[in-house]
């Protein structure tokens, strides 16, 4: 099978990205948050159809599924790598092991996505890999959340049970960096130093291995996380609308999260649950079939209980 679907909506000199994704529905959301934002996008559902696009045309990064009908994903991006070096290669994918993640990085892949991830997240890797802070209009400013008093402390709490439970190596940088993630909510530039100094490793390097793992998180969270679908059966049936009160009642965009660290709201490609579009997950659980009313009402209610349980809005466990 060999499908190609163009999803050009500009005519400025914008980066060019191959999308190889097997998944219909998950290329199209993909492609559809890239072309937003004004890249030039092609879809491969087969690493077969991928090589082929790359023999007709220049792409600057190919966002590169792994598991595929045809051609295994590594293969292929080692190939367009040995034809194309310059390529820039981002990895998406649901079955992610070590091994992989390495072989991926080896052959020069800029990152290594696990599915599911935000489009915050999509996007903020496609970015990277584009080394777009060249390129002001797809980049997107977003003000740092202001620590809280609390996070110093959870910080010195999170360093001293690292130090009782982890050498002081860099063999240990992961675990320790999920042991401050868990306490702290996020790893501040704070708590990175701190943990270059106690493994001994360049800050630059920590910071490289925070930003590699999609499990870290480099800003707070908040203590609800609103997740909206931005895919396409869920913005025919009118998420933009969902967005816009979200926006209006809550004052937050996608990738953000409120002052008082309330709520975080992200959006997804494709939950994969497309029959009961437009769909919410609100702290992992799946809301169907919603409009802006029911959304308002989900959040006010957790809003409400919130303050009737006051003082206890302390973080979500994470
Ligand atoms: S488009 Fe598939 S769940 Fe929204």
């Amino acid at each position: 099978m060999h499908v190609q679907e163009s999803l050009d909506t500009h005519d400025a000199p914008l980066p060019q990205v191959l999308i190889m994704e097997d998944e219909v529905s998950v290329a199209r959301g993909l492609g559809m948050v890239l072309s937003e934002e004004g890249y030039n996008v092609d879809l491969a559902m087969t690493g077969r159809s991928a090589l082929d696009s790359f023999n007709r045309k220049m792409f600057d990064l190919l966002v590169a599924d792994l598991r595929l009908p045809d051609i295994d994903g590594i293969e292929v991006i080692r190939q367009v790598k040995r034809r194309r070096p310059d390529t820039e290669v981002l990895v998406i994918t649901g079955y992610s092991t070590v091994n992989t993640a390495v072989e991926a990085m080896k052959l020069g892949a800029s990152d290594y996505l696990s599915k599911p991830f935000t489009q915050d997240e999509f996007l903020s890797a496609v970015k990277v890999a584009l080394h777009t802070r060249e390129f002001p209009s797809v980049e997107r400013a977003e003000p740092p959340l202001e620590p809280l008093p609390e996070d110093a402390l959870r910080l010195a709490e999170a360093m001293a049970r690292v130090r009782e439970s982890h050498a002081a190596k860099q063999e240990e940088v992961i675990p320790i960096l999920q042991c401050v993630q868990n306490a702290v909510g996020y790893l501040s530039p704070e708590a990175l130093m701190q943990v270059a100094e106690y493994t001994g490793m360049p800050e630059a390097a920590v910071y490289g291995v925070a930003t590699f793992y999609e499990r870290f998180r480099l800003s707070p969270v908040g203590r609800h996380v609103v997740k909206v679908c931005r895919g396409t059966a869920c913005h025919v049936k009118g998420v933009d609308k969902i967005l816009s009160a979200i926006e209006d009642r809550y004052h937050l965009q996608p990738g953000q999260t409120s002052k008082d660290r309330r709520f975080t709201l992200e959006t997804v490609a494709c939950f994969g649950a497309c029959a009961i579009a437009p769909v919410v997950v609100v702290d992992d659980e799946v809301r169907a079939n919603m409009d802006p009313g029911k959304v308002g009402k989900v959040l006010d209610d957790l809003a409400a209980k919130e303050s009737a349980a006051a003082p206890a809005s302390k973080p979500k466990p994470h």
